[in-house]
């Protein structure tokens, strides 16, 4: 881990978007670097899916559109991060937001972005990841049936509940997420590239390598500013 003591004392001040389609790792990525950078996450996607089982107002709203493989509206979602992102100090790592163009303006009207990170995959190996995730019902920790198996069939490492599947892993709503990607999200790429703060990483290979390139951005990052 050559790159984590010289951006540990930096970049607990930083904001950063994790961008990337469906399936490229950002949870993955999010997780690890939250645990050793002391990030505070924000994921839409875990907050969402939280609101959706306690069935509050919110969850209630969203539900069809994410079961769907379609977008919560924009000013649903803009208000949940208006509400988390309120008064939070010190470095943030966002995991799903922004996700549409109208959503990154929002965004700028509340934090100062000072890096967006786009993980790079291609489309197969993302039907591949996603159909294959299994989560944790009860600590939301994620595997892969192959690239990442728990150690017991079925059961979560972490706290030793069962393993499911998500109701948006079927190839039919992956497919239709990966298009509304395409469609919505990926021009995002060109707003933060146009304020050149855009990094592009290869999401592709072991999940520690490619948490090696993240943390290596966030090096090259410092060093520039
Ligand atoms: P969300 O939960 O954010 O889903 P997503 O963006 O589609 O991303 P995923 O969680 O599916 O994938 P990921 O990139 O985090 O990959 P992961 O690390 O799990 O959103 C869900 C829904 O909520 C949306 O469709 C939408 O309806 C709604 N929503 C959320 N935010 C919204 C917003 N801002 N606006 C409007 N609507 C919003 O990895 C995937 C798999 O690959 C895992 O099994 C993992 O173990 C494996 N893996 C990870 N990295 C690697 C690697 N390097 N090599 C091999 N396997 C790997």
């Amino acid at each position: 881990m050559i790159y984590l003591s010289e951006v540990r004392s930096y970049a607990m001040d930083l904001k950063i978007v994790l961008l990337g389609p469906p399936g490229s790792g950002k949870g993955t990525q999010t997780e690890r670097l939250c645990a050793e950078l002391k990030f505070t996450k924000i994921s839409t996607g875990d907050l969402l899916r939280e609101a959706v089982k306690q069935g509050t107002p919110l969850g209630i709203k969203a539900k069809s559109y994410m079961e769907s493989g379609g977008l919560v509206p924009d000013q649903l979602v803009g208000d949940l991060i208006k509400e988390k992102l309120t008064g939070q100090k010190g470095g943030v790592l966002l995991d799903g937001f922004p996700r549409t163009v109208e959503q990154a303006k929002m965004l700028d009207q509340i934090i100062k972005v000072d890096l967006a990170i786009d993980l790079e995959v291609d489309e197969e190996l993302l039907v591949k990841r996603l159909t294959e995730r299994r989560v944790c019902k009860s600590c939301n920790s994620v595997f892969h049936l192959e690239f990442n198996p728990p150690k017991l069939a079925g059961k979560c490492d972490k706290c030793g509940s069962d393993l499911i599947q998500r109701n948006d892993d079927s190839e039919k709503v992956v497919r239709e997420r990966l298009r509304v990607y395409k469609e919505k999200t990926l021009p995002l790429t060109r707003y933060y590239y146009d304020k050149q703060i855009l990094v592009r990483i290869n999401g592709q290979g072991d999940i520690s390598d490619v948490y090696e390139r993240v943390l290596k951005a966030l090096k090259s990052h410092k060093k520039k500013n």
